[in-house]
């Protein structure tokens, strides 16, 4: 049952939350495009959003960038440039718990100011608020296990990924990895597809573009019309 278990969790499971990662980002992205935003709440309440989004988005956007480098990174490579494990551990240890500490602390910014400024309260779907609640608890748990449980990933979890990634998936690498980092991990995918139904869909419209359009978009006109 046991096994039964782990093999529909970490080999089945991971393939249907990334299916309907790439399939619902698309269907959303033809079906639903003018809703395709971050759904701004910075007219309602400014001031208040100011502090947490910072803080969430920083603290969030660097975890991303570790977990996807760190993670697909075999470790054997890095050896090769002088990156020995322990200094891996340590930079992957240090960071997540910076960064994870951030995110987290923004989280609860963003949610307290969801949940009790009525102004923003009124504004939000339901599904606004469970984004953010689950994001909660997958940083919450992450950020735990940077700071309790400390556990070995780079000959567990990373080949764990890497093989997802490449199609040949191998459960058993996660025979040894505690509760919750496997409880992190089904949590982190089942965001993972859950978000193109939700305001998460911004991730992937970054104006990448407006740091190269001209910086003047208007200019004096020198002759006048009659
Ligand atoms: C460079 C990439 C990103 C950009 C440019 C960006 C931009 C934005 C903007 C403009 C908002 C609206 C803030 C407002 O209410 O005015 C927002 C909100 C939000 N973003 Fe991002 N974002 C990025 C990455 C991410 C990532 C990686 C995540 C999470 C995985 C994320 C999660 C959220 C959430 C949950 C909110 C809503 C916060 C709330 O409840 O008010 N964003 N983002």
């Amino acid at each position: 049952m046991g096994s039964l278990f782990q093999k529909l969790a970490f080999q089945v499971f991971p393939y249907i939350a990334l299916t309907v990662f790439v399939v619902g980002h698309g269907y959303r992205y033809y079906a639903d495009f003018y809703q395709w935003n971050s759904r701004s709440s910075e007219l309602i309440d400014r001031d208040s959003l100011k502090v947490g989004i910072t803080m969430f988005h920083w603290g969030i956007i660097f975890t991303f960038f570790g977990h996807f480098f760190g993670l697909l990174t075999p470790q054997d490579f890095l050896n090769k440039l002088g990156i020995t494990s322990e200094i891996h551990e340590f930079v992957a240890l240090y960071t997540g718990m910076l960064f994870g500490t951030m995110a987290f602390v923004g989280l609860l910014i963003l949610l307290k100011r969801r949940l009790l400024k009525p102004r923003v309260h009124a504004a939000s779907s339901t599904n606004d608020v469970i984004v953010l609640i689950l994001l909660v608890f997958v940083v919450f748990v992450g950020t735990y296990n940077s700071y309790v449980k400390r556990f070995d990933v780079l000959y567990t979890i990373a080949p764990w990924i890497r093989g997802i990634v490449t199609l040949t998936p191998d459960q058993s690498l996660m025979n040894p990895v505690p509760w919750s980092y496997k409880i992190h991990i089904l949590l982190a995918l089942t965001l993972l597809g859950f978000s193109p139904f939700t305001r998460l869909v911004h991730i992937w419209s970054i104006p990448v573009t407006y740091f190269l359009r001209p910086y003047i978009s208007f200019r004096r006109r020198f002759v006048d019309i009659p």
